[in-house]
């Protein structure tokens, strides 16, 4: 059973999103398909699409969450207000939003995840920077290290593999550079007796997912461009039959 994740990031109308939704989970429920899917809409739609399909607020994350559950923290969202709009979790630590959180503001973040039962898909990846200078696996493990740090969490974890150098750029890890990588995190995790799903995110598109997913250490993927189109996630999604 394989896992996957569509991104919409700062896209669609309200419209759009109600319709693309729809039509995603409608496909994936009928056709009784051997995996998760979920979409993680911008957050201003979060409690509307939950509301309006509460059959599938279950497969629905937010983008990002921070570790305060209530307070004066404009702009923020908490994981007492996604476990209030009963989505399933979020994504954490993207780096798309690693600007507006610490390493440390991320264990916290996780640990209030947990506290609220929400799924928590943690982010992490090197620059190109650092893989051209061999530091990748050093980055991932110290993301690891910092980032889950709190709690030992229990099937609520995810973790994400996500080379910022391959987001959105149309450039994705060899195969072999997954592969290895996701036995680096692995080794990490056991050392903290963890063993969570770990998927794969970087301009994976209906191409390329079959492959990646066929891994042995691959439980799922990440999508951020190639969500948008409904009619083409839905092809990805095939692909995983
Ligand atoms: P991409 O984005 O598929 O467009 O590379 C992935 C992500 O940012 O999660």
């Amino acid at each position: 059973m394989k896992t996957i994740i569509g991104n919409w990031k700062l896209n669609k109308t309200p419209l759009e999103a109600k319709n693309d939704i729809k039509t995603i989970f409608d496909y994936s429920s009928e056709k009784k398909i051997n995996s998760s899917v979920f979409i993680a809409p911008p957050h201003p739609y979060l409690g509307y699409l939950s509301d309006i399909y509460p059959q599938y607020s279950s497969q629905i994350l937010s983008q990002n969450s921070q570790e305060f559950l209530k307070g004066a923290y404009t702009g923020h969202i908490s994981p007492k207000m996604l476990h209030d709009m009963k989505v399933k979790g979020s994504l954490v630590g993207h780096s798309e939003c690693r600007y507006m959180n610490t390493d440390e503001g991320i264990s916290h973040t996780l640990s209030s995840l947990e506290e609220e039962s929400l799924l928590c898909v943690l982010c992490i990846g090197e620059s190109l920077e650092e893989k051209k200078s061999n530091q990748g696996l050093k980055k991932l493990t110290h993301q690891i290290k910092t980032n889950i740090s709190h709690t030992p969490l229990k099937g609520k974890l995810m973790i994400a593999y996500e080379p910022i150098w391959a987001i959105g750029t149309g450039l994705t890890a060899s195969l072999e550079e997954i592969q290895n990588t996701l036995e680096h995190i692995s080794k990490v995790l056991s050392e903290k007796s963890l063993n969570v799903p770990l998927i794969y995110g970087g301009s994976v598109d209906e191409n390329n997912i079959s492959e990646i997913c066929s891994l042995p250490k691959v439980d799922g993927v990440l999508v951020g461009g190639k969500s948008l189109d409904p009619q083409y996630f839905i092809k990805m999604i095939q692909k995983l039959l």
